[in-house]
């Protein structure tokens, strides 16, 4: 078990999350190509870190019987009412234990907040225990290749170098995310900072919450897949897939848990 306690629990931005642009316009397509297009009618999907159901939601539209997990119960809650028909699970998935159930697993930028290759390898065999023989495996996460060369980190990333800021304004809230890569090189753990205001009953409320990702090369996170058992390991970068995904330094990776006669 990892050393680093993180809690990456959203449930303090809750209502504000909710109310983000949902990125479900351009999440779907690639989604579609990449998972969808080979799963029968009906499928059982099962997304991992769901946040406000905004993906279930479109699943279950397009007729998929779909679940959603979160550690965060508030989302749920939002969840439960942005997708009345869909199942929801609040558990942190490390300790998420299920018997064979799904036709296939989707996670996006939720699997990035587990501090050791130990915690990774518990969270994959919670996923493999959970899937049908056959089922696929599709995620997005940060990787450290995105800004590594030649064995060391880029330099803007090292020390106080490089902040990354994202901002969203709307009538009532104003958030704030700012990724602090001010990290060691051996350790590849940096900080994210969220803070919201958020206007309640004519009077501006201030929120600050600190979390940490830790960022995996893909061969690390490959040979973790690799172990649980995962075959057919594919990746590609996210930036790929268009003019969308300008500035998400993550890799989408898709996997296959094996049939009994492989
Ligand atoms: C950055 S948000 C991503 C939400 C959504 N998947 C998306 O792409 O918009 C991370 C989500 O993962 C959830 N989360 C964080 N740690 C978790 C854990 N250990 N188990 C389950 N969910 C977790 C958070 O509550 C949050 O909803």
């Amino acid at each position: 078990m990892s050393l680093v306690k993180n809690d990456a629990n959203h449930d303090r931005f809750a209502s504000v999350f909710n109310l983000l642009p949902s990125e479900a316009e351009f999440v779907m397509p690639v989604l579609e190509q990449l998972m969808l297009k080979h799963l029968p009618k009906g499928a059982h999907i099962l997304d991992i870190g769901c946040s406000n159901g905004y993906i279930v939601q479109q699943l279950q539209k397009r007729g998929y019987q779909a679940t959603g997990l979160d550690v965060s119960g508030k989302l749920l809650s939002f969840a439960r009412i942005n997708s009345p028909e869909s199942k929801f699970i609040h558990e942190d998935i490390r300790n998420f234990k299920s018997p064979p159930t799904y036709d296939a697993v989707y996670s996006k930028n939720a699997l990035c907040f587990f501090m050791s290759l130990e915690e990774l390898t518990t969270v994959f065999q919670n996923i493999y225990t959970a899937m049908h023989d056959n089922a696929l495996f599709m995620f997005s996460i940060p990787t450290a290749d995105i800004y590594w060369r030649d064995g060391v980190p880029e330099d803007d990333y090292i020390g106080y170098g490089y902040t990354n800021t994202h901002c969203y304004v709307g009538d009532t809230f104003v958030f704030i995310e700012r990724e602090n890569y001010h990290y060691k090189p051996e350790e590849r753990i940096r900080e994210v900072a969220m803070t919201i205001f958020e206007l309640i009953d004519g009077i501006w409320k201030r929120t600050d919450s600190r979390h940490l990702v830790k960022d995996y090369f893909l061969s690390e996170i490959k040979a973790v897949l690799e172990n649980v058992g995962f075959i057919e390991i594919n990746d590609c970068n996210i930036q790929d897939f268009g003019e969308d995904y300008k500035g998400y330094d993550q890799h989408c990776i898709i996997c296959r848990k094996p049939s009994l006669s492989q």
